[in-house]
């Protein structure tokens, strides 16, 4: 008999990736202490390799550090991170150095969930097939938002920008975006405060690109025209009231953009010049030698 194969599992909507996040950092030495040392992530050797920026390589995914005044995204990024125990030491490892910032760590049962030091919170797994076959890369960015909005931003994530995204009520209230294969966009409701907006980004690929545009432009939120292959929206709003729900810049890319499907250098961070063994200075990102199922 013939296996049935379930192909929606392989749907991914208007969304194709979520590659990169965008936070400003006041320090890059600080930053590289933490993200490269202490995260065990690569700086992109090829793009902005000086003082002012600093790209760094999680598998297929990035965080963009430019210099400037700390931004915090509200929330939580998810990661997968392959090794958690070789985490656990760099982690301490850099631990003295950070000192006197927000840089903080706490290790649960297969999870680390880390403080950059300027508060931005990183939770971090190890390779699940949940997730897919990443064994390194940025799995979900959560938000924290407002009581009775998780509807309303799903309904806009729908509808304007062709996403596949709903509201799940299990331990909490969050609109689920997805994403990309594996990713999600989390919007959590909280009772909590959320800080005024202070300009963090995501950015995301998008299949079908011009749609999205100009249903934004007809209700006036393209905030950026970038380029040919790039613009950028802020506001997500109910789209019954025109009230605004929730703020996040997204920098929108279509698939046609140059740096899309870039491939990026990821190094093995367990090597060191007393331990170093040749062939191993690469890290894969994906899990190898899994049968398609
Ligand atoms: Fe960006």
């Amino acid at each position: 008999m013939e296996k049935e194969f379930d192909r929606r599992e392989e749907d991914i909507a208007n969304f194709v990736g979520l590659e990169h996040t965008n936070v400003r950092v006041p320090d890059q030495r600080l930053a590289t202490l933490f993200y490269v040392e202490g995260m065990g992530f690569t700086r992109d050797p090829y793009m902005v390799p000086g003082v002012k920026n600093m790209w760094m390589n999680i598998g297929r995914t990035q965080i963009h550090l430019p210099t400037g005044k700390a931004q915090v995204i509200p929330g939580c990024t998810g990661i997968v991170i392959p090794d958690i125990k070789a985490l656990r030491s760099r982690l301490k490892a850099v631990e003295k150095e950070l000192k006197g910032t927000n840089y903080a760590f706490k290790f649960g049962r297969n999870r680390i969930d880390v403080t950059c030091p300027w508060g931005n919170k990183y939770s971090c797994f190890p390779p699940n097939k949940k997730f897919g076959r990443i064994t390194l890369g940025i799995r979900y960015v959560e938000l924290n938002c407002r009581p009775g909005t998780a509807d309303g931003i799903a309904k806009f994530y729908n509808l304007i920008m062709g996403a596949k995204a709903g509201v799940r009520r299990s331990g909490g209230v969050a609109a689920h975006v997805h994403a990309g294969h594996h990713q999600w966009i989390i919007f959590r409701e909280t009772n909590t405060k959320i800080p005024r907006f202070d300009g963090h980004h995501i950015q995301v690929y998008l299949a079908n690109f011009s749609a999205p545009h100009a249903a934004l432009k007809e209700i006036g939120l393209v905030s950026e025209e970038n380029n040919q292959y790039q613009y950028r929206f802020k506001h997500i709003v109910d789209l019954q009231n025109g009230k605004k729900l929730h703020t996040l810049e997204h920098e929108i890319r279509s698939m046609t953009h140059p740096l899309y499907g870039r491939p990026m250098i990821n190094r093995n961070p367990n090597q060191h010049n007393n331990n170093y063994a040749a062939g191993h200075s690469d890290r894969a990102f994906m899990l190898e030698g899994e049968e398609l199922r």
